[in-house]
């Protein structure tokens, strides 16, 4: 197996090299709708640079990659860069010692991810598709929406390492305008819950960060692509316990055609971490803060 797989990734290094030597354009651009497009690049709020796709693909080698889409629930393979080889040349090497990454979506996802997991496995840049499916997925998740993936879309290699299966779609952003190298504690510090919390509202604050604050806001913070939480009146306050679990579990069991996803069926101890988050929220109901006093 372990062969196999060897075999198949040193053809396909042979076969994207071939393709570099052969053609002076990447002709999987063209099929990219945002190959114009200028990515932004910024360390602490910051624009340190801006480049287009055809620049970042003279920074990194291009190849296909094969992964499991987990907003399709199959396998597809796509035309990527790796982010660590791009990190490098963009932010210099000293990106590994930072906290964490934003990525700025054009349909105002927001997600945050610990540099840590870049460390610690493969993520890639795709720029088209490596077969003739066009760049754009169906996404199951929320109400079989028909998305465009481009200019960039972050996805791993969750064939090869289990954990990245469990993290579901909660760490694969598309339509990728920007990314922000930061620490998450200066950039989002009133999305702490109170020192005295309990354990499960600390823990359902990790939960948070991965699985909601791409979309939603608490105090003015987090992505741009769902409602606040928290302000003026908390979910906790106006949503009975029993339907905001039920909200986080199918929340297309509440609103017909919602675009809401369901927490990722995929989730470890997931009806622990629905407890948990809600336990959070619960906290964070007693900590209100304007967001008009902070920037997200
Ligand atoms: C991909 C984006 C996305 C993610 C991720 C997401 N949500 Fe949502 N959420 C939405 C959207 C969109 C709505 C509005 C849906 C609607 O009105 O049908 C919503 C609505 C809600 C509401 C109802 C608010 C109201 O007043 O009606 C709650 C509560 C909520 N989300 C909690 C969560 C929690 C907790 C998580 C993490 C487990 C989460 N959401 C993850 C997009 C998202």
């Amino acid at each position: 197996m372990l062969r196999s797989l060897s075999k198949i990734h040193f053809l396909s290094v042979i076969a994207a090299a071939l393709c570099a030597i052969l053609s002076p354009f990447n002709p999987a651009f063209a099929a990219n709708p945002m190959k114009d497009a200028l990515i932004e690049f910024k360390r602490e709020g910051q624009v340190i640079s801006s480049h287009s796709l055809e620049a970042l693909g003279k920074m990194a080698q291009a190849r296909p990659l094969k992964i499991f889409e987990s907003h399709e629930k199959r396998t597809r393979t796509y035309q990527v860069y790796s982010a660590r080889a791009l990190f490098d040349q963009i932010f210099g090497k000293t990106w590994r010692l930072a906290d964490e990454l934003v990525f700025f979506c054009a349909d105002g996802y927001q997600p945050s991810i610990p540099v840590a997991k870049f460390l610690a496995y493969d993520a890639y840049f795709a720029f088209a598709s490596a077969d003739d499916i066009p760049f754009t997925l169906v996404n199951k998740l929320q109400n079989n929406e028909a998305v465009t993936l481009g200019p960039l879309y972050l996805v791993w290699d969750n064939l090869a390492a289990r954990t990245l299966l469990d993290d579901g779609a909660s760490d694969m952003p598309y339509q990728v305008t920007g990314v922000e190298l930061t620490s998450f504690a200066a950039r989002f510090p009133h999305l702490y819950p109170p020192a005295d919390a309990s354990l499960s509202a600390q823990r359902g604050f990790q939960h948070f960060r991965k699985y909601c604050l791409a979309c939603h806001t608490i105090n003015g913070q987090g992505g741009g692509k769902a409602p606040e939480l928290n302000y003026p009146v908390s979910v906790t306050e106006y949503i009975e316990p029993q339907y905001l679990k039920r909200w986080i579990d199918r929340p297309e069991s509440i609103r017909y055609n919602t675009t809401m996803p369901a927490l990722g069926i995929e989730t470890p101890r997931r009806a622990e971490v629905i407890e948990e988050i809600i336990a959070y929220l619960e906290a964070m109901s007693k900590l209100k803060r304007s967001p008009a006093t902070v920037s997200n």
